[in-house]
């Protein structure tokens, strides 16, 4: 007679079904490697700012600034977390934005690449920069409408503690975008390395490669954050390459009537 999986399936038989499901999972999954935490090697600094600017890393940072402002901040002060050479500062300064732009990153060769950048651009008055670590931010508590953080969570040695020190400096009515790689699993990675990175070269080719090996998956992300001090933030996956943390601005009730 014919058995019906509804009806007949045991709890012993469904409990090894599901072990074996999550023997496979684990096996597919790629091992996390971390990465050395500051890029404060000039050669890697140097590197770093010359892709920024080719075509396919413009438009990818294009699309996180888009999807930042969509968050819906018009004013006040925006933190960019670990901001590298800028790119993302100098994008977010010239949208119609009445706002403050601060940057931060641990590294003195990148904030030396940024300062560079924002000086060609005239934006100093706009935009100020400092070397500091985002595992212990030098900014009182609830001082920002916006933080970004774009490809630097992969990078930090206590993750958790920069996702506290982020709930801590931003506003409780506050945006939030962070932004990584999504660490492939080990059947697809050379695929999705190849494919991925096969806009980069040399010494960048290593980098990008080293920072996928120590990104995180979606589940993981999920877990850091729950495990943090952050709330009412959604985990969201873009395409393939990327996932990441956002939170919308939350306006003022009166605020909210008026427009
Ligand atoms: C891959 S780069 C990303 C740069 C930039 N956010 C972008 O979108 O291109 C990672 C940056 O994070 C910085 N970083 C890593 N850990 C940090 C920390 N604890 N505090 C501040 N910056 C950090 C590194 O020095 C590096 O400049």
């Amino acid at each position: 007679m014919k058995k019906t999986f509804s009806s007949k399936v045991t709890k012993k038989e469904a409990e090894l079904f599901l072990s074996k499901f999550l023997t496979i999972k684990s096996w597919l999954k790629t091992k996390r490697i971390p990465e050395s935490e500051v890029m404060d090697n000039q050669e890697e600094a140097v590197a770093y700012t010359a892709t920024v600017t080719k075509d396919y890393l413009n438009k990818i940072d294009e699309g996180f600034v888009k999807q930042a402002i969509n968050l819906g901040i018009q004013h006040g002060r925006i933190l960019d977390i670990g901001c590298g050479p800028g790119q993302i500062l100098l994008k977010l300064a010239v949208r119609k934005l009445d706002v403050q732009l601060t940057g931060i990153d641990l590294s003195w060769a990148m904030i030396q690449e940024a300062l560079e950048k924002i000086s060609i651009a005239s934006l100093n008055s706009r935009i100020s920069l400092q070397v500091s670590d985002a595992k212990c931010l030098p900014f009182a508590n609830k001082s920002f409408d916006l933080v970004v953080c774009n490809s630097v969570l992969h990078h930090s040695s206590n993750p958790i503690r920069l996702l506290n020190e982020i709930s801590r400096v931003m506003k409780p009515t506050g945006a939030l975008l962070i932004r990584d790689l999504k660490r492939p699993t080990k059947f697809s990675f050379p695929f999705h390395a190849w494919w991925f990175g096969r806009h980069y070269s040399g010494l960048m080719k290593q980098l990008y490669l080293d920072s996928l090996r120590a990104s995180y998956t979606l589940g993981e992300l999920k877990d850091l954050l729950n495990h943090s001090s952050l709330s009412g933030c959604n985990v969201f996956q873009l395409g393939w390459s990327h996932i990441g943390i956002e939170k919308n601005q939350r306006l003022k009730k009166s605020l909210k009537r008026k427009l």
